[in-house]
């Protein structure tokens, strides 16, 4: 019976693919053997006249949007591969939104009484209405009986069914997709799919994101750059969690910036090293620092909310980082090159000399340019791109970090357009820089090294990033989908 319900679901997945022309994109036609040629135009029929609009990345960035937290936090994980689907595509994905409706306070009410155990006014002295809600949890505005303003973050009633049943579905595609087209198996679907369950799964658990959150306020305290809330505790359960009111508005709120006495340049820096330090001194960063999870404050107080998702760089990975970077600022691309073969990313039977030139080709455009335009996220991400020609197993967690500095410089540039990237991250860059690559730093490094080669011996490899080449193997998701789609316009057909 399960088997059954999840191929509903799946269904109906296919279906609202196809209405946003997203299953069988009609862009990529040339590359579909000719029998899913016409099945993408038979489903093109069914595509709705709003839903056509927009590049393939914005069409199913839509499409995810309306299909519940599995398919978003699906979608989420999927803009992280450029290095597969290509940059734009990417890009466009990274912008699904993860907004509904809110449910009846009420409702969440309810919630609360039942996971704390205790009615709803005997912890808050106020409950308001939501602030915000998306499809796992929503916000409420709240005051504790000392007087303290608290967010309070109540799950969805019934998300967990909802994430069960989405994961089987999504289970069901993937093992679709990994049996039946072989150009998508070494993507490695099932895998996939396990990882956006997983991820799922652990936002589904608000004591996780409790301990996110405590553990990032003691982080960016080291440094005064940003602040996080406090926990309030006596408030955080599974399914429930309170957090201290953030001061100030959102940046997300066009009048954010009018507050009297704002000192932009100040926050642009503070949004900038704020980041950096958290990666690059703690090895532990916010990895999701858009505009609706920054608050500010005259005059330059960032706060940040929001820690459903947190990245870890090791000290190799943080390592790693400071060498290129390094390298690149000496325009040293043998040294870059070669950093990337002793660390064991790029396989040994690739050519360093061919692999400096093309770093040379990210450096060069990217150093020529005036040093306030310089951007770490354009470097990285161009780096990434570049990388994948000769096969650099990626860290995920480097994919994070790259798409988190592009966010923040993205913010920072629209908090101050004249804002200095390079200027701003040059402390914290620099004390990094000399830290990890001081000769004590390269001592300890080598004992290091010796236990890391053999701690990899016993390790599974990393995820494998393959040349980006094969346009055809953008699209395995869409190509698997195709046979659910036949199905469900041949339901629909008999239906009506
Ligand atoms: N500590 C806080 N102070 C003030 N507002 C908050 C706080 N935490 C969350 N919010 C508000 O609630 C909204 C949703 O909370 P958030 O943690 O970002 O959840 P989501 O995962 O749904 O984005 C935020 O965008 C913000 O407006
Ligand atoms: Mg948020």
């Amino acid at each position: 019976m399960a088997g059954i319900a999840a191929f509903g679901r799946l269904v109906g997945a296919g279906w609202r693919l196809a209405r946003h022309d997203a299953l069988l994109p009609r862009e990529f036609e040339h590359f579909y053997p000719p029998a899913l040629r016409t099945a993408g135009g038979f489903l093109r029929l069914f595509a709705g006249g709003a839903a056509r609009r927009g590049r393939p990345g914005e069409r199913l960035a839509r499409a995810l949007e309306g299909l519940g937290p599995v398919a978003i936090k699906l979608g989420q994980l999927l803009s992280t591969r450029g290095d597969i689907f290509g940059a734009e595509f990417a890009e466009d994905l990274s912008h699904l939104k993860d907004r509904l409706p809110p449910f009846p306070t009420a409702l969440a009410r309810a919630e609360i009484e039942r996971e704390l155990g205790k009615p709803v006014d005997a912890i808050f002295a106020r409950f308001g209405e939501p602030v915000g809600a998306a499809s796992l949890a929503q916000a409420h505005d709240a005051q504790m009986p000392d007087g303290r303003r608290v967010a309070v973050k109540v799950l969805r009633p019934g998300v967990e069914q909802r994430v069960e049943a989405d994961s089987e579905a999504l289970r069901l595609a993937a093992a679709l997709v990994e049996d039946r087209v072989p150009l998508a198996r070494r993507l490695e679907p099932r895998a996939f799919a396990a990882t956006v369950i997983r991820a799922t799964l652990l936002e589904l658990d608000l004591r996780m994101e409790a301990a996110g959150a405590d553990e990032l306020r003691e982080v960016m305290a080291a440094d005064g750059y940003m602040q996080a809330p406090k926990v309030v505790w006596e408030a955080a359960g599974k399914r429930v969690l309170a957090l201290e009111w953030a001061p100030g508005m959102p940046l997300s709120d066009p009048a954010s910036l009018d507050q009297p006495g704002l000192d932009r340049k100040a926050l642009a820096n503070n949004v900038i090293r704020g980041f950096l330090a958290q990666a690059m001194d703690h090895g532990v960063f916010h990895a999701d620092l858009h505009e609706g999870n920054l608050f500010v404050a005259a005059p330059d107080t960032l706060t940040a909310v929001d820690f459903g998702i947190i990245g870890r760089l090791g000290r190799a990975e943080r390592r790693y980082l400071a060498e290129i970077l390094w390298g690149f600022l000496q325009r040293d691309y043998m040294r870059v090159a070669q950093v990337h073969f002793d660390a064991g990313y790029v396989p040994a039977g690739q050519d360093v000399a061919a692999f400096a030139q093309a770093l040379r080709a990210v450096g060069e455009p990217v150093f020529g340019r005036p040093v306030s335009e310089v951007s770490m996220g354009r470097l990285l991400t161009q780096l990434f791109e570049i990388t994948a020609l000769f096969e650099m197993r990626l860290q995920p967690q480097l994919v994070l970090l790259q798409k988190t500095q592009l966010t923040v410089e993205g913010v920072a540039r629209r908090i101050d357009p004249e804002h200095d990237i390079w200027a701003a991250s040059d402390p914290v860059v620099r004390r990094w820089i000399a830290r990890e690559l001081s000769p004590k730093a390269r001592v300890e490094r080598l004992v290091e090294e010796g236990l890391t080669a053999l701690r990899r011996l016993a390790e599974p490899p990393a995820v494998v990033v393959t040349p980006a080449v094969k346009a055809s193997a953008r699209w395995p998701w869409f190509l698997a989908g195709a046979a659910v789609a036949a199905a469900a316009a041949w339901l629909t057909l008999l239906i009506s």
